[in-house]
């Protein structure tokens, strides 16, 4: 089956598991403890209808979309994805460029593979950069300086993970980064020769043990790689207080991502954030949260339009990206999805990912009766419960 052959998500995630060893195809397709969050997100996006309107001429129809004064081709972009260079040689690289050619927005995961600078320097388009900080503001500082030296654009301050997810199947597959080679992964590499050469040993040749480049440290003149648990320290101990600090030293837009109560939403507001990213990390934090599509409405409603409200967490299909702009969201953004394509097929396989996204997203849109994404509202959409 080649990428031709994938018509939807789906078809890119069964590729997918085909091709990774069990490690990585846990990390990336698994969410926290019950994986109850994960379904969750699933189960609310699919209860939403459209109430189609007929006979509306969509012949001269747009997916195009600004957001912070950028006009995108489409009103979607990848969201942040730690560990990416488990899927593909460089995926880091790979996502980012996939991401300019199409026109679309890239975050970069603060637990990149690749340096960030690498980053910006081998791809083109709008990258934003994801910040995983610590109360050590010395260090987030650092990070944040880099960020804006290399010419990110925005800065993505994920506050979901005050301590580590409970995923189990991490442990019972002794998933570490940098990683760690034992037994059973050694073996599972060798039933999957194509991810062992191509993703693990090109990675291992050009670039040494995979491991996360933008928290090494050079010490005593030498770079020492580092987990990210060293970065870290006392994550639990942030606040809001630490959100205006980061305005203060951040000149861009600023986002708090994995907001889900309307509270926390003014908060970020308050504190000086230019938009929030409504998400429940994909279902990968807090298993047990709300799903993130059912928070959307009273955020978009407590905010009023005074600050951007981004959404992701579940979408796999055009139609989830319809519904959730219709819930008011300003863009929306996804990560397996991408990830299954960079592990299908590379920049190509995230490439076709994004296209079936905007051919699903363009061909809803037709079948709703309207034309422009700024015309998406909650007339299109018939809520569960509301009939
Ligand atoms: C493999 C993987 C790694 C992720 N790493 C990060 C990360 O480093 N930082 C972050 O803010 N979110 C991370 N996320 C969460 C995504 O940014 C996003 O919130 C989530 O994937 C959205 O749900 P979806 O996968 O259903 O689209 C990760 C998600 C996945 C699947």
């Amino acid at each position: 089956m080649g990428l031709s052959d994938a018509y939807n998500i789906d078809d890119l995630r069964r590729m997918a598991q085909r091709r990774l060893p069990r490690v990585a195809w846990d990390y990336l397709e698994r969410g926290a403890e019950d994986d109850l969050t994960m379904a969750a997100n699933r189960k609310a996006l699919e209860r939403i209808a459209f109430r189609p309107r007929t006979l509306v001429d969509v012949s001269e129809r747009s997916l195009q979309h600004s957001l912070f004064g950028n006009t995108y081709t489409a009103p979607f972009g990848i969201a942040p994805t730690g560990a990416a260079g488990l899927y593909c040689h460089d995926a880091d690289v790979a996502l980012a460029r996939a991401a300019a050619a199409a026109g679309v927005p890239f975050v970069l995961s603060t637990a990149s593979f690749v340096a960030m600078e690498r980053v910006a320097r081998e791809a083109a388009g709008h990258k934003w950069f994801q910040l995983y900080m610590s109360k050590d503001r010395d260090a987030a500082e650092r990070l944040v300086k880099r960020a804006l030296a290399a010419g990110f654009e925005a800065l993505v301050v994920t506050t979901d993970v005050p301590v580590g997810a409970n995923r189990e199947y991490n442990l019972r597959n002794g998933f570490a980064i940098p990683f760690r080679i034992n037994a059973r992964n050694v073996a599972d590499g060798l039933l999957h020769p194509r991810w062992l050469t191509q993703v693990f040993l090109k990675t291992l040749l050009s670039d040494g043990i995979p491991r996360f480049r933008n928290v090494d440290s050079e010490e005593g003149g030498r770079i020492v790689a580092k987990d990210l648990s060293a970065f870290r320290a006392r994550r639990d101990a942030l606040d809001w207080s630490d959100i205006a600090w980061l305005r203060t030293i951040w000149p861009h837009k600023l986002l708090v991502k994995g907001i889900l109560v309307a509270e926390d939403a003014l908060l970020a507001l308050a504190n000086g954030a230019d938009g929030v990213v409504v998400s429940n990390h994909g279902g990968r934090q807090l298993d047990g949260a709300r799903a993130a599509i059912d928070a959307l409405p009273e955020i978009v409603e407590a905010v009023g339009g005074k600050m951007a409200v981004l959404f992701d967490s579940g979408v796999r299909r055009g139609a989830d990206i319809v519904k959730a702009l219709a819930l008011g969201a300003d863009f929306v953004f996804f990560g397996r999805a991408t990830l299954y394509g960079a592990s299908a097929g590379g920049e190509e396989g995230v490439a076709r990912a994004l296209e079936i996204m905007r051919s699903e997203t363009d061909r809803v849109m037709a079948l709703i009766g309207c034309g422009r994404i700024a015309g998406l509202g909650r007339n299109y959409l018939e809520m569960p419960g509301s009939v």
